[in-house]
């Protein structure tokens, strides 16, 4: 009989929804699915945030206390859904409780707190693993198969943008998201480390980057009340307003440790942009491009096609492909931002029922903060510099 496993979920706002929603839907999809997560606890700053989450997201109980619940004995797995400034606290308290642990991405906001959840993790042989949902997506996936199969040859470029502009407005309020001390960087940690790991899944570990890092906005109104109030607009002149201390921006060169070179856009500020994640790869005998808001797609170019019939092709994911038998029964009905969680909680819960660490886990999300880090001092000293 399929394991029923509790889940302490630490943080009820976007992604609380989202990880919730994955656990009520991810047996739905995958069956028989690998555990039944049990929505027992979710927890936030006060009591109150903390009961509307429950009534929401269908948990048994609430709590305002993450330090008395990742310690209960029956909690399986502790879901870390907060802002970057407590996951290195949250995590390593889980792990030290023995509780298997997802946490949302970037793993943390310096490498020091990387490492320091990476070797807690290690040392007490939990299961862990970073939330970075969108190589969960089926198209990204497939792209993943064709490279490892050598459909495209040795892989010489990677170009990768992730172009956002809910923060465009420079009257978007002050949230955690633009203070280095919760977030630990603006659009390189946020979404800047989904394109390293992106990356990193597709063509191998990044070994040099050379960046510019750039703040648009350089003040924002001060944010009325704690939940981030994505994409709002705090119009009223008299809203005081304080410093923003982190990048809008980051534009970077790469240099794969397996040869290949690439580029990273990530920007904050492109109107126009709401969520678009590109990715083109060319290898010696091919190429691969990927657009997320044509998710369902990937386009691929094989060079031993025909000369009169070579060109992108346009494949549709369905069935046939990554995750295909979890998802919907007939190619063409299309996926959404929910299904890639929905993946990422079946890989989890997959890992745990195996045994056999998920990727990426806090080892990955540890190389991913290493490039971070080196696009971060780049932006300041303008040099190469290398992920050590
Ligand atoms: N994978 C993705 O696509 C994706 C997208 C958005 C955010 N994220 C990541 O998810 C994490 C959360 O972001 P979000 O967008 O959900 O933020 P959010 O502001 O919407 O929600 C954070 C929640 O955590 C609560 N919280 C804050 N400190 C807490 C504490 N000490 N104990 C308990 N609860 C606490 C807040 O009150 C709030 O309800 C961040 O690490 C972020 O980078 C990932």
């Amino acid at each position: 009989m399929t394991k029923v496993m509790n889940v302490a979920m630490i943080g009820g706002g976007f992604m609380g929804k989202a990880h919730a929603m994955a656990y009520a839907s991810m047996p739905m999809f995958f069956w028989p699915a690998p555990a039944i997560p049990h929505r027992k606890v979710v927890v936030d700053v006060t009591d109150g945030m903390a009961e509307e989450a429950r009534r929401r997201f269908g948990f048994d109980e609430a709590s305002s206390d993450w330090r008395a619940v990742v310690n209960r004995p029956d909690i399986d797995v502790v879901d870390i859904c907060t802002p970057n400034n407590v996951h290195a606290e949250i995590a390593i308290a889980a792990a030290k409780a023995g509780k298997h642990i997802i946490c949302e991405k970037p793993l943390a906001r310096t490498v020091e707190e990387a490492r320091a959840m990476t070797e807690a993790a290690k040392a007490t042989g939990i299961i862990h693993m970073v939330a970075f949902n969108y190589r969960r997506t089926p198209a990204v996936a497939l792209a993943k198969k064709f490279i490892d199969e050598g459909r495209i040859g040795k892989i010489l470029n990677f170009r990768g943008t992730y172009l956002q502009d809910w923060s465009a407005d420079e009257n978007g309020p002050l949230s955690w998201r633009f203070q280095k001390k919760i977030a630990g960087s603006g659009a390189v940690g946020d979404i800047g480390t989904h394109v390293v790991d992106l990356a990193h899944y597709l063509v191998g570990p990044i070994a040099e980057v050379i960046a510019m890092t750039k703040t648009y906005v350089t003040t924002r109104p001060i944010q009325q009340g704690g939940v981030d109030k994505l994409g709002a607009s705090e119009k009223s002149a008299d809203v005081e307003r304080a410093p923003v201390d982190v990048d809008d921006e980051v534009i970077s060169m790469l240099r794969f440790a397996g040869g290949a070179v690439g580029s990273l856009e990530a920007t904050r500020n492109a109107w126009g942009r709401n969520n678009f994640i590109t990715l083109e790869i060319h290898g010696t005998k091919g190429s691969i491009h990927f657009n997320y808001e044509r998710r369902d797609e990937l386009q691929v170019m094989f060079a031993d096609d025909p000369a009169d019939a070579r060109g992108f092709r346009t494949i549709y994911t369905g069935p046939a492909h990554p995750y295909g038998g979890g998802l919907w029964p007939i190619p063409g009905l299309g996926i959404g931002y929910s299904e890639t969680k929905i993946v990422e909680c079946f890989d989890f819960f997959s890992a745990i029922a195996s045994g056999k660490q998920p990727s990426p886990n806090f080892e990955d999300g540890l190389l991913t903060e290493l490039v971070a880090d080196a696009m971060l001092r780049s932006g300041e000293t303008g040099k190469w510099e290398t992920v050590s």
